[in-house]
């Protein structure tokens, strides 16, 4: 897997965001370990907390596509930030019960930084369906 396909994939998702109340287009990519890619951008609702992020959006995308969390190798996320651009809480939460902890997530901007890290990083003391 080459990182810098992956970030052109996010890229590429960006460009099909819908962010007419924000301006602030994201896009995702999912790498699978068997090479499938899937790609999810931000899109937005005039009412405002049922936004999506991108991040989600290409989870979520895999999944419906017949991905596992097995299944997961890496994901981008791209936004146009003067620092490579991080998933907000809420998709931490949901990427700490989908996506392998320590599985490669490549934060991205349109500048060409990249930062790695993982979900172990990105959110510990995760709560978790094991501390119900
Ligand atoms: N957004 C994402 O898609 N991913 C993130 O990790 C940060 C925020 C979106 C949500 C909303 O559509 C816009 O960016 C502004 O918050």
């Amino acid at each position: 897997m080459e990182v810098y396909e992956l970030i052109e994939d996010a890229k590429e998702a960006r460009s099909l965001s819908y962010s007419p109340y924000s301006h602030f287009a994201v896009g995702a990519a999912v790498i699978l370990k068997d090479g499938r890619i899937f790609l999810g951008a931000n899109i937005e609702n005039a009412s405002y907390p049922l936004c999506m992020c991108a991040e989600r959006n290409a989870i979520y995308n895999a999944m419906m596509n017949g991905a596992t969390s097995d299944d997961f190798m890496a994901l981008a996320v791209v936004a146009d930030t003067e620092y490579p651009c991080s998933p907000c809480g809420a998709c931490r939460q949901v990427l700490s019960e989908l996506f392998p902890h320590q599985a490669p997530i490549y934060m991205a901007n349109l500048k060409g930084d990249v930062q790695e890290t993982n979900m172990d990083e990105l959110l510990p003391f995760a709560f978790s369906g094991d501390d119900i």
